[in-house]
């Protein structure tokens, strides 16, 4: 991988020079009103369904499958309205298309699985649904905040960690990150929460990393809920091992920006070629310090990288370093796939491949997207690819097909 960054790097160096001109025009912002009220029927939603799907008992109430359906039913539509009509958003990243398509399938799917009885399958893809507003929202640190409360209200009653993820999903990121901090740090209940339920408290963790870091840009509070998160008692030995790495990252980045030298906090990145420059320096820090290739110890500069890249892709939705930017997310959140962003990265692989097809990119992009998706399908019987997956594979392979073929060496 250190390679193909390498690689990358020395296209930018070439292109430079005759990309400059293209990327400084931006295209303009839409009118937002509709979008706006299309996310508060969202929110809306989201709260009704999940106030019933994380209490077991009431999701197996029968009398509540009329609401569940019609709710679930409510975010299907609200994501297939957004993935269909992305040009409506206020923000022109080309990520809102992906990110709705997710939101769509994953609703839809949920939706799906409840109607067919796989009620447990399904309570799990409901209860997750908030991740998939919260990685688009914190995409970067621009747009609106909300201040919503929930103390009174369908999910008024469930326990802090969803409060906090509803919170989160509705842009109200300063009470969520709060309710976070209690429900990590509080000595009450916080040790009995990461021993009983160590996943839940890890994903609680993560909702509020990926809250300061990407949505706040603020690595000071990152580090300090970090810090005070690892002092609980009964925290998983794997977290620990990551947030000592994490930590350090985090400082290293708060003394970035008092000396002035992270040009995106400082706002000083101007063209597509200067975002470009930062995205690839930071996930080359990020692929040194990391001891082997899906260790999860340089999350912190993968989302700093993410959030670089996403900006870019908001500022100049069609430059020419738009392709390289949807491979840079796919080795992204390849890495970042347990912050519940699982098929994000092949997501952007394919977005690569259809952005700039027949090209050496192309092929890389194709490799990994492979790579991953035969992992996926790889378990203690063999690799067993199904056979939509396989036509789809070799659609996209004739799609990346160079003709000048890329040495092998350099992914
Ligand atoms: C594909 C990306 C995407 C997904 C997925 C998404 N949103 Fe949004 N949402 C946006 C954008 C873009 C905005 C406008 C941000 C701005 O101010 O520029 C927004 C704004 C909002 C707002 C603020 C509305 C206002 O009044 O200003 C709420 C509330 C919201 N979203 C809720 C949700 C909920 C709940 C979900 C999940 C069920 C969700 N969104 C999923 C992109 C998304």
């Amino acid at each position: 991988m250190h390679k193909l960054i390498a690689a990358l790097t020395l296209t930018f160096t070439l292109a430079t020079s005759t990309t400059a001109l293209a990327a400084s025009a931006q295209p303009a912002k839409p009118d937002d009103g509709a979008w706006r009220a299309k996310m508060q029927a969202l929110y809306s939603s989201l709260q009704e369904l999940l106030a019933i799907t994380v209490d077991p008992v009431k999701f197996n109430d029968p009398s509540q499958a009329r609401a569940i359906e019609t709710h679930a039913r409510g975010l299907v539509q609200a994501a297939h309205a957004m993935a269909a009509t992305p040009s409506a958003s206020p923000d022109l990243d080309p990520s809102i298309r992906l990110f709705s398509g997710i939101l769509e399938e994953q609703s839809a799917q949920a939706l799906q699985a409840y109607k067919l009885g796989s009620r447990e399958y399904a309570r799990t893809l409901f209860n997750s649904t908030a991740s998939q507003c919260i990685a688009c929202h914190s995409r970067t640190d621009a747009g609106v905040r909300m201040d919503w409360k929930l103390e009174s209200g369908p999910a008024s009653r469930l326990p802090l960690q969803y409060q906090a993820q509803i919170l989160a999903a509705g842009r109200a990121y300063d009470p969520a990150l709060e309710k976070l901090t209690t429900v990590l740090t509080d000595p009450a209940t916080a040790p009995a929460f990461a021993k009983e339920k160590p996943f839940e408290w890890n994903q609680a963790l993560r909702t509020a990393l990926i809250l300061a870091v990407r949505a706040e840009r603020n690595p000071s509070r990152a580090a300090s809920i970090l810090e005070s998160a690892m002092k609980t008692e009964g925290v998983p030995q794997f977290v620990k091992w990551d947030s000592r790495d994490w930590l350090r990252t985090l400082r290293a980045w708060e003394q970035e920006i008092k000396s002035g030298q992270d040009p995106a906090s400082s706002k000083s990145l101007k063209t597509e070629s200067g975002y470009h420059r930062e995205a690839l320096r930071l996930i080359s820090v990020a692929q040194k310090a990391q001891r082997f290739p899906m260790d999860r110890s340089a999350d912190m500069l993968y989302l700093r990288a993410s959030a670089v890249l996403h900006e870019q892709l908001g500022r100049f939705p069609q430059g020419p370093k738009s392709a390289e930017a949807f491979f840079l997310l796919g080795v992204c959140y390849e890495i970042l796939r347990d912050f519940d962003l699982w098929t994000l990265g092949d997501t952007y692989f394919e977005a690569c491949i259809h952005r700039s097809p027949h090209t050496p990119l192309s092929e890389s992009c194709y490799r990994k997207l492979e790579e991953s998706i035969l992992a996926g399908y790889t378990g203690s019987a063999g690799t067993r690819v199904p056979v939509e997956i396989e036509g789809k594979l070799q659609r996209l392979r004739l799609e990346a097909q160079s003709s000048t073929a890329m040495p092998d060496k350099v992914r």
